[in-house]
């Protein structure tokens, strides 16, 4: 084994692999997350919070406002940076739209498949091309399966249609590849392979859910912006378009701050909120939805500063995800390859992701925040669209100048960064009652402390109660008096409350109660009148 492969090894040993499904049934049994509108046999691509999912959802918002807004981090000259927020109407001129590309260029290939009537974005489709393809042999079937497909499902459809394939003999390549490297001739597709030429007929693919050949239409390009229209007269006038990101809302109001806010560049403009795009195939629970919230930063500096600044920002959200819990390694940056960036980012030095290993990714990563090097792009865009010049005036140099600042932009999904915390917090322990729990940073758990009353009896609940009324009013504490001690032991492993507090029947003679703590379940006596003080220090932890 090679020292990579060794690297590699230690790594998946260190962060098993969780089961997606038990993800998904903890989150609906504890109240993190609900399918939309469940009742009426819910929505795909849309979800909402529950009760415990709202809790944690908000701690991580706040904690990134707190750490880009309140108290933004200290810049490479060891001064404090400058950043300012702002809340931006989530529905704008259509003219934003067309500026910032997304009329014209927000799209994803995608094909139907006539017969099931289903919607397939082309590069999450794989083509499973065999090896020895027979050239002259049109009934030869192309099997076509959903990028993910489990290996015994494709195997069970092999058998099915009583093809002789072996899949060990196939090349697995996405569709948009066929496209993109193939060229056409007599009606089919000649691929350049190591193997020699290959003629793919398109006529001779299965779609994933049928059984006959060629159901798949050409890839067509599909806008992800949702339409809507303001105003009492629905025509092509009023159409306006629900923000596919909150970025935008940071460049048109970049004039506006630098004009009234006395903000000098590098600055940066912060903006959380709700982003919609009708993802063709939204998929793998929250991570890619329909309606999701965005936490994003636009940080405005000098041309020649930008490379310092895109280097400085990847590396400083790296370490912020790690500051939330996230560990070091599930976390990766990856940078961008040419084909496959933004058209905002193709002029500057790309984009890096940082990347984490969610559970249906495992062992390799899927993407959690984008640092993008956007340069001038969208500035020089509102400028012509709009008309109105957004040149900066820096008159703290000899002599004054004015230019266009280029633009970093760490841009973090809010509710995928909920979707990593609960997955990187998912700890099985078969020695538990509940099996697992959560282990959540404890500044990041939903609910910090339980106190719970050994039994409704002795004068307990009122010493419980005394003590909960001074706890919720510092941070998120919860009242616990029903089932027995252990069942409320194992909710609170289940939701990730780093923090029992028992009263006992010791409690009334010796003002004393019991910490236990969920990581490791040992229990801890501390006076009563130490306790809030003494959880309060472990959260600032
Ligand atoms: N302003 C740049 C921008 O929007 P992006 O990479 O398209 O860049 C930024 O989106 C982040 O938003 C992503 O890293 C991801 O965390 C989140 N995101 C994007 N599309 C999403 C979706 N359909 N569902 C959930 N989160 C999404």
């Amino acid at each position: 084994m090679s020292n990579v492969q060794a690297v590699e090894q230690e790594k998946m040993n260190t962060t098993d692999k969780i089961s997606m499904d038990d993800l998904v049934a903890l989150c609906k049994r504890r109240g993190f997350i609900f399918p939309a509108s469940e009742i009426y046999g819910g929505i795909n691509g849309f979800w909402d919070f529950g009760p415990l999912g709202i809790l944690l959802k908000n701690n991580l918002r706040d904690r990134w406002w707190n750490d880009m807004v309140i108290t933004p981090p200290i810049g490479p000259n060891g001064e404090p940076l400058k950043i300012v927020g702002l809340d931006s109407s989530i529905i704008q001129n259509p003219k934003v739209w067309e500026a910032s590309g997304h009329v014209g260029g927000f799209s994803d290939p995608m094909v139907d498949c006539r017969e099931t009537k289903k919607r397939y974005r082309a590069d999450h489709l794989i083509v499973y091309l065999p090896n020895e393809l027979e050239q002259e042999n049109q009934d030869q079937s192309i099997l076509v399966f959903v990028e993910g497909t489990p290996k015994q499902e494709i195997e069970k459809k092999i058998k099915k249609l009583k093809l002789s394939l072996s899949l060990s003999q196939c090349e697995c390549i996405p569709l948009t590849d066929l496209d993109k490297y193939g060229y056409t001739e007599d009606y089919g597709l000649w691929l350049l392979r190591p193997n020699g030429t290959k003629k793919v007929d398109r006529s001779r693919l299965v779609a994933p859910d049928v059984k006959k050949p060629d159901t798949l239409t050409e890839a067509r390009q599909f806008n992800l912006m949702f339409e809507s229209s303001a105003g009492a007269v629905k025509d092509a006038a009023s159409k306006v378009y629900l923000r596919p990101e909150t970025a935008q809302g940071c460049f048109t109001n970049y004039k506006n701050i630098v004009d009234n806010m006395r903000v000098r560049v590098p600055f940066g403009i912060a903006q959380i909120g709700k982003a919609f795009r009708n993802e063709v195939t939204p998929r793998n629970f929250i991570y890619r939805s329909r309606e999701f919230e965005q936490m994003e930063m636009e940080w405005f500096c000098h041309p020649d500063e930008a490379r310092l600044w895109f280097d400085f920002w990847k590396d400083e959200r790296k370490k912020w995800w790690e500051a939330v819990g996230v560990s070091t390694e599930n976390l990766q940056l990856r940078q961008h390859d040419q084909d496959e960036l933004s058209h905002y980012a193709k002029a500057g030095v790309g984009t890096v992701d940082i990347e984490y290993r969610f559970p249906f990714t495992w062992p390799g990563f899927g993407e959690l925040e984008g640092v993008a090097h956007r340069c001038d792009f969208d500035l020089i865009q509102h400028e012509k669209h709009s008309g109105k010049k957004m040149e900066y005036f820096d008159d703290s140099v000899q002599p004054p100048r004015r230019f266009l600042p280029h633009v970093i932009e760490p841009a973090a999904g809010l509710t995928r960064g909920v979707l990593a915390l609960l997955a990187e917090a998912y700890t099985a322990d078969p020695s538990r009652p509940s099996k697992m729990y959560l282990k959540f940073n404890p500044s990041i758990a939903p609910v910090k402390a339980a106190v719970l009353p050994l039994v409704n009896k002795n004068g307990l609940p009122e010493i419980a109660q005394k003590l909960y009324y001074s706890m919720r009013t510092k941070f998120m504490t919860e009242y616990d008096a029903k089932s027995n001690i252990g069942k409320r032991y194992a909710r609170h492993d289940e939701i990730g409350t780093p923090f029992c507090i028992t009263v006992d029947n010791d409690t009334p003679k010796d003002q004393a109660v019991t910490i236990r703590f969920r990581d490791t379940m040992a229990q801890e006596r501390v006076a009563l009148d130490k306790v809030e003080g003494f959880v309060q220090k472990a959260l600032k932890e």
